[in-house]
Parts: C-alpha cells; sequence; structure tokens
C-alpha cells in the first residue's frame, strides 16, 4: 500500500465517459474518456447502447489509472456523475438490458406527455416532483418501455426487470452484477424522473400509479454523499474500493463549483446547458418555466435544493456542425469560423432538436434557421449557432432573477463551450454582469469526487473544499443596450415561429 491517496470520478456523459483522478487539493492528476455511439432509429429518437458504456467505464478506469502511474489501492474511493433521465431497464438476472438507453434528449413520448396534461396531471406532478410533463425526463421513458418492449412489464412486476439511470446501471455493475449489484440512487438522479416526492424524498405512489410503474423495479434513493457499496472485480480498481458518490451531472458540477449557500449559481456548457441555483433548504416553485430540483444531499445533513434552467442543446449543435453539416473538422474551430464574420449577418438558429426546455417546455417545437438572404456564409452559420445558446442561457438567466426576485451580480460558468471567448463576451453582452470562468471548466466531475472523498473522510467537510476554487477568465458587458434589445428581440420572434412545429 503507497502512501499518495486519491479520489476517483466516473463522467457519465450524454457523448462519452470519463474517468478522473483527483489529489487532495481537488487537482486533476490523470484522466481518460472514450466516446460512445449515438444511435438515431428516427426523427426525435435518441438511444445509447447500455452495455457499451458498460465496457467503456471499465476500459477508461484502467487506462486513467495506467496513464498517471498510479496503483489501483490508492484510490480512496469512486464517485460517479452522469447525464441525467437517460433510462435504463435491464434484466436483474442476466444483466442484459431489455432496450437500448433510451436519452434524455429522446422525444418519443411527447404524445403521452400531451395526453398528462390533457387528463388534468400536471400540476400534480409539478407540484410533487417541481416538474412539468414532459419527453425530457424518465417516468414517460419508462412506461414507453413497458408499453412497447415484449415482456417488459410482465418482467417488471414479477421483479425481474429493473429500472436504473445511467448512474444506477453503473453502481449495480460496479458492485457486482448479478446476484451482487447494489440498486441504488441518489436524490438528485431520482429528482428528475417525474417518480420522486421532492418533500419525501421517496418514490411517490400516486404518481407511479398514474404512470403505471410498478414500484419493485425502481432503485433505493440514498444521498449524494455516502457508501452505496463496494467495488468487484475487473473493474481496474482494488477489489472493496469504496463507491461512495453519486450526483446527476449538472447538480455535481454545481458542487463542485463551491455553490454551498443559498443564492450561489452556476452554468455549465455541455451538450446541452444547465443553470442551477442553490436555494438552500427551500423548496422553491417556479413561476416562469424552471424546474425545481435536488441540489445535493451529503450523508444524514438536511437535502439542499436548487431552480434549474434546462436548455437541451449547446455544444451537441457544434457536434452536429461538425458532423452532419461538415462545415469544420473539430468542435474548437466553431469560434475561428464565427470570428470569420463581423456579426450573424441577420441570421438567428433556434436549435429545437429536442423541443424547446425551460422556459418553453414545447416538445413539439422544432429546429430552425431563419433571417437568411445571398449575403449569408458559414461564418454566419456558426455564429448563430454559437449565439443560439447565448440566447438560451439570456432567457433562462432572467426567468431566474424573476423567480428568486434577487438580480444576480455574475454569473460562474464551466463545461466544455466555456472555453470558446466569443461566446463567453457575447454571453456577458446578454446577460449584462460579468461572466466568471472557473479555471476547473469540468467541475461536473470533481463534484463527484468531492462527494466520494467527503463519504470517507478524504476530504472531512464541504466548506474545506472553498479553497480549491479558482478563476480563470472574467468578462464584462460591452453591447450597446439597443443592439442588444433588438437581438433579444429577433431571437424572441424565431423562437415563436420554431413552436408547435411537428404536427
Ligand atoms: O439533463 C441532461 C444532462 O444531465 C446532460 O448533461 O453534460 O451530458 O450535456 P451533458
Amino acid at each position: 500500500m503507497t502512501d499518495k491517496q486519491y479520489v476517483g470520478a466516473i463522467d457519465q456523459g450524454t457523448t462519452s465517459t470519463r474517468f478522473v483522478v483527483f489529489d487532495t487539493t481537488g487537482a486533476m492528476v490523470a484522466s481518460h474518456q472514450v466516446e460512445h455511439r449515438q444511435i438515431y432509429p428516427e426523427p426525435g429518437f435518441v438511444e445509447h447502447d447500455p452495455m457499451e458504456i458498460r465496457a467503456n467505464t471499465a476500459g477508461i478506469i484502467a487506462e486513467a489509472l495506467k496513464k498517471g502511474l498510479i496503483e489501483p489501492d490508492q484510490i480512496a474511493a469512486v464517485g460517479i456523475t452522469n447525464q441525467r433521465e437517460t433510462t435504463v431497464v435491464w434484466n436483474r438476472h442476466t444483466g442484459r438490458p431489455l432496450y437500448n438507453a433510451i436519452v434524455w434528449q429522446d422525444t418519443r413520448t411527447a404524445d403521452m406527455c400531451t395526453a398528462l396534461k390533457q387528463e388534468g396531471h400536471e400540476p400534480l406532478f409539478k407540484e410533487k416532483t417541481g416538474l412539468p410533463a414532459a419527453s425530457y425526463f424518465s417516468g414517460p421513458k419508462i412506461r414507453w418501455i413497458l408499453d412497447n418492449v415484449e415482456g417488459a412489464r410482465a418482467a417488471a412486476e414479477k421483479g425481474d426487470a429493473l429500472f436504473g439511470n445511467m448512474d444506477t446501471w453503473l453502481i449495480w455493475w460496479l458492485t457486482g452484477g448479478p446476484g451482487k449489484g447494489v440498486h441504488v440512487t441518489d436524490v438528485t438522479n431520482a429528482s428528475r424522473t417525474m417518480l420522486m416526492n421532492l418533500e419525501t424524498l421517496a418514490w411517490d405512489s400516486e404518481l407511479l400509479k398514474i404512470l403505471d410503474i410498478p414500484e419493485k423495479m425502481l432503485p433505493r434513493i440514498m444521498a449524494s454523499s455516502e457508501v452505496y457499496g463496494h467495488a468487484a472485480q475487473n473493474w481496474g480498481l482494488a477489489p472493496g474500493t469504496p463507491v461512495s458518490g453519486d450526483l446527476g451531472d449538472q447538480q455535481a458540477a454545481l458542487f463542485g463549483q463551491v455553490c454551498f449557500e443559498p443564492g450561489e449559481a452556476k452554468n455549465t456548457y455541455g451538450t446541452g446547458c444547465f443553470l442551477l441555483s442553490n436555494t438552500g433548504q427551500k423548496i422553491i416553485h417556479s413561476n416562469h418555466g424552471l424546474l425545481t430540483t435536488l441540489g445535493y444531499k451529503i450523508g444524514n445533513e438536511p437535502p439542499v435544493y436548487a431552480l434549474e434552467g434546462s436548455v437541451a442543446v449547446a455544444g451537441s449543435l457544434v457536434q452536429w456542425l461538425r458532423d452532419n453539416l461538415n462545415l469544420i473538422r473539430t468542435s474548437p474551430e466553431v469560434e475561428d469560423l464565427a470570428k470569420t464574420v463581423a456579426d450573424n449577418g441577420g441570421v438567428y438558429f433556434v436549435p429545437a432538436f429536442s423541443g424547446l426546455f425551460a422556459p418553453h417546455w414545447d416538445s413539439s417545437a422544432r429546429g430552425l434557421i431563419i433571417g437568411m438572404t445571398h449575403y449569408i456564409n458559414k461564418g454566419h452559420i456558426a455564429r448563430a449557432a454559437l449565439e443560439s445558446t447565448a440566447f438560451q442561457v439570456n432567457e433562462i438567466f432572467s426567468a431566474m432573477e424573476k423567480d428568486s426576485g434577487i438580480p444576480f451580480k455574475s454569473l460562474k460558468v464551466d463545461g466544455g463551450m466555456a472555453a470558446n471567448d466569443l461566446l463567453m463576451q457575447f454571453q456577458a453582452d446578454l446577460v449584462r454582469v460579468p461572466v466568471i470562468r472557473s479555471a476547473v471548466l469540468e467541475s461536473t466531475v470533481l463534484g463527484a469526487a468531492y462527494a466520494a472523498g467527503l463519504a470517507v473522510g478524504f476530504w472531512s467537510k464541504k466548506e474545506d473544499l472553498r479553497r480549491h476554487w479558482k478563476e480563470n477568465g472574467q468578462w464584462q458587458p460591452e453591447m450597446a443596450a439597443a443592439l442588444r434589445d433588438k437581438m433579444c428581440a429577433q431571437w424572441d420572434k424565431a423562437i415563436k415561429r420554431a413552436a408547435g412545429w411537428k404536427e
């Protein structure tokens, strides 16, 4: 046994899975990442292969440790953070998924959610779970599998089929799989299912009845930081390593950005974009299209709640420009292309590929590019694509200010796209407060490591983590107010045209 100890965390994201090792100062010492396939069987459907993700996870742990010259027994604990809402149902005896994972971006349950609204159920879901009836969340996706996959309902009723988000799926395998694996989730992930009661932090039988989902198939809801189980053989970890942190990725970023006080907020630019604000022990219901969600729960401490503004498409639009239009070769090139033009040339790009999330919640909206003339070139398209992220963030930023009644003094940002200086400047121009970039853009995986480390005493209390936070860049609002307001008005017009498009 070597002296130097570390904490590791798995970040199972929408496009890739990473394993990152951190030291006691919260510095990253090794990491490895592998992408997985995006499966699009038909328009609106988005799936992942859970077995591919499981295999990737084992591979990245071993590879990261090898790269960092770290022995498995130097890892004191492992945490996990994950793309939220993405739904897997599998056979508890064999570990085989009954169907591919249905990804959070998938809109196949839009009609089911419209029916829930028409039947008058939405107010109950909002009150109990803090969520509107939308295709984004796990509950309707579970129901779709039960209704559409042969044998799924019977297996679920018999107790042979288990449900999990990607945290649950990986923890089950990591702790031994069939016959041994623990079937658990944490409060943050459970709060994205439309099935957990925000006050009791338990599955809600009334909501389960409405969606016709057997409780037997659901995991046990635990804290975000506590020992869930121990690593089994063949994961590249020392068998017996505690698995002790679990948070949905956006809540993990809130924790990694040390937003521990009510009013502290962060915005993460990932595949989508998610602005979360800590509301302390208060459950605040939104009047402006935001979600009420769990922020985190550390061991036996009381739960901390958050308000969230969710944007479905941000970084994934840049990937789409790269993969579907071949406009750029690598994602970072979008900034250079956007800089070839002085402005958007009048073009607005509403990337409603998964409908529109907050504050609109319109599953039938579809993407559009508007304002095209002969003058427009690919630079304008790249610029409009980047600007679309900032416009969407601006919408949720102002909804958040209205709900909380307190104007923000700044916006703390992280995530891959936060490296894009052009976007950060435009973001500051729109929100009209300084945008402050964290030195660690990977706050998500850091948050999961913090949760895992706190549970085993690697760090003694969360307040100590504050000293690890550092800034890397600030952008001040520069754009003239009249121009900013005109552009926002054009954006609003474009949004209205994208709304309700799908038959
Ligand atoms: O709610 C979806 C979110 O958790 C996905 O996050 O980082 O994969 O875009 P990300």
